[in-house]
C-alpha cells in the first residue's frame, strides 16, 4: 500500500468507519472523516492524528450532501460506512424509520458516490459496508435486510457505469468490538455459538477486508462476506 493516498471514509467518527480512518491515517494517508456533526467529526480526527480532517456530512438529507463534500479535493479511495440502527418489521411497519434507513444507506451512499465520482482518480475505489442481514434475515431486520441488499447490488451497477473505478462492498455479520455490541453479551455469545471458528470478526478484520478490496485492482462489483464460517451450517 503507497502512502499518499487521499481516503475518504463517511461514517468515520464511530466503529468500523472509524477503525478504518486510524487504519489510514497510521500509514501516512491523508484521511477525511466524516459524521453528522462537523464538530465531532473534528474531534475525532484530532483524536486519531495524522494527516486526518472531520467534517458534516448528513446521509438522510441527500440534498445536502454534495455541498458538504465540495471542499474534499480529489479522492482516491472511498468508504461508505455509516448506519443509524432500524428495528422494523412488515407486520408494525414504522413509515419514518424505513424511510430514513434507505434514504441514508441507498440514496445517501449513491449521492456520495455522485458527489466525489468526478474528483476520484483513475485508480479510484470504494468500499460499501453493508452487512449479512441481506441474505440472513432476523427478527426487526426488514428495513435492514432490504438496504443491505440494495448495498450488494449497488456496488455492480456503480462498477459498471463509473468504470474504470472499482466498487465491492463487505457484508460483515456481528463484529463483536463495534461499540454497538458492547452492551449486549447476550447477543454476542448467541453469535459465538453459530461460527466454526470459536471466533467472531473484529473491526479489525474488516478493515483488513477493505484495505483488500481497496488495494486489489482486480477485485470489481464484488460482495464479499466476512462471517468466520457462521452461514456454513
Ligand atoms: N457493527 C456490526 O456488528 C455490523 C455488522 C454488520 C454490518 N455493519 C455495518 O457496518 C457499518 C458500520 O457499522 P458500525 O457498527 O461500525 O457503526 P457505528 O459505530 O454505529 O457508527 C455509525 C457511523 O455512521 C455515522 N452516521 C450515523 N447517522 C448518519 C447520518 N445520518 N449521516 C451520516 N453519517 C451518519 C455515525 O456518525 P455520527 O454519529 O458522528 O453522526 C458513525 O460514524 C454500517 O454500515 C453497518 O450497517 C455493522
Amino acid at each position: 500500500m503507497s502512502t499518499g493516498k487521499q481516503v475518504l471514509v463517511i461514517g468515520g467518527t464511530s466503529g468500523i468507519g472509524r477503525a478504518t480512518a486510524e487504519f489510514y491515517a497510521r500509514a501516512g494517508h491523508r484521511v477525511i472523516l466524516s459524521g453528522r456533526d462537523a464538530d465531532r467529526a473534528k474531534a475525532v480526527a484530532v483524536d486519531i492524528g495524522g494527516h486526518s480532517r472531520g467534517i458534516g456530512v448528513d446521509l438522510a438529507l441527500p440534498a445536502e450532501i454534495a455541498g458538504s463534500l465540495r471542499d474534499t479535493g480529489h479522492v482516491d479511495h472511498l468508504v461508505l460506512a455509516a448506519v443509524e440502527r432500524d428495528q422494523n418489521s412488515v407486520r408494525a411497519y414504522d413509515l419514518d424509520r424505513a424511510i430514513r434507513l434507505t434514504t441514508l444507506k441507498l440514496v445517501g451512499y449513491t449521492e456520495v458516490v455522485h458527489a466525489v465520482a468526478g474528483r476520484m482518480t483513475g485508480g479510484g475505489a470504494a468500499v460499501l459496508v453493508g452487512g449479512l442481514a441481506m441474505t440472513r434475515p432476523y427478527p426487526g431486520s426488514t428495513t435492514v435486510t432490504t438496504v443491505n441488499g440494495g448495498v450488494a447490488s449497488l456496488v455492480r451497477t456503480l462498477a459498471f457505469e463509473l468504470a474504470p473505478l472499482r466498487f465491492n462492498a463487505v457484508h460483515p455479520a456481528l463484529v463483536a468490538d463495534t461499540p454497538y455490541w458492547q452492551d449486549k453479551p447476550q447477543a454476542v455469545e448467541g453469535a459465538l455459538k453459530r461460527t466454526p471458528t470459536g471466533r467472531l470478526a473484529t473491526m479489525d478484520d474488516i478493515v483488513d477486508a477493505i484495505a483488500f478490496l481497496l488495494g486489489n485492482r482486480a477485485m470489481n462489483g464484488a460482495n464479499l462476506t466476512i462471517d468466520c464460517g457462521a452461514t456454513l451450517g
